[in-house]
């Protein structure tokens, strides 16, 4: 008799671990004993609450936040966002971060001497519709090194946050670009160790959603829970 599908899968190669020693900082950073689990407190689950006033109507275009436009590809991101069994997850609160076109971010802790763009803040937000659809406009951010080895450099990639109705539920994962030669040896892409799973954290090209002469688009679907789950960092 045949085994049902998904019965040799492995749950625990479709996420993360704490600690994965060539991702050197997870060494340092990852628990040492078993996790005590704490009750949540009333107000961890029920607040803060976002509302759809707090986001701004250019907060999902990091391409026109400043007086001019920002330098770089101009890129469209979009997709779905979707709960254990494949339903939409409305008005979630999807926060990006990013590097800009040189693999700069701009944040005090960067060093790394590339150009900080004027026009590029390299934030964005936005809520997912009545569908779990959500659509940021931004541009294609670049590699960076950062000294996990002499030559380790981040295949380029796009934060994401998402918050539903209160802290406790925040997830943060990373979107990577199709066709990125830096995947193979980047220890944060190879930290989820079921190759399927990493897959989920690549977008894709989408001409369907591209606007001609003007930005290619990808997309990015994000599954919260369950087989399909999107790998997450916390
Ligand atoms: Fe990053």
């Amino acid at each position: 008799m045949d085994q049902p599908t998904g019965y040799n899968r492995d749950p625990a190669a479709e996420q993360p671990p704490y600690l994965y020693p060539d991702y050197r900082s997870t060494v340092l950073r990852a628990p040492k004993r078993p996790l005590v689990p704490l009750p949540h407190t009333l107000s961890e689950i029920t607040g803060p609450v976002y509302g759809h006033e707090k986001v701004g109507p250019l907060d999902h275009d990091l391409t026109r936040q400043h007086d001019g436009e920002p330098l770089g590809e101009r890129i469209i991101v979009h997709g779905q966002v979707m709960d254990t069994h494949g339903r939409p997850l409305p008005d979630a609160l999807m926060e990006i971060w990013q590097a800009n076109s040189a693999g700069r971010y701009r944040h005090d802790a960067d060093n790394h001497p590339a150009p900080l763009d004027p026009n590029f803040s390299g934030g964005g937000r936005c809520t997912s519709d009545a569908d779990g659809r959500y659509r940021f406009v931004t541009i294609k951010p670049a590699a960076y090194p950062w000294g996990n080895d002499p030559n380790a450099w981040r295949p380029a990639h796009i934060h994401f946050s998402l918050f539903g109705t209160a802290f406790v539920t925040r997830l943060i994962t990373q979107m990577y670009f199709p066709g990125d030669p830096l995947l193979d040896c980047d220890p944060i892409f190879n930290s989820t160790a079921d190759a399927a799973a990493r897959q989920r954290l690549v977008c894709r090209l989408d001409l369907e959603k591209t606007e001609p002469e003007w930005a290619l688009a990808y997309e990015f679907d994000i599954v919260l829970r369950g087989r399909d789950a999107t790998p997450m960092e916390g």
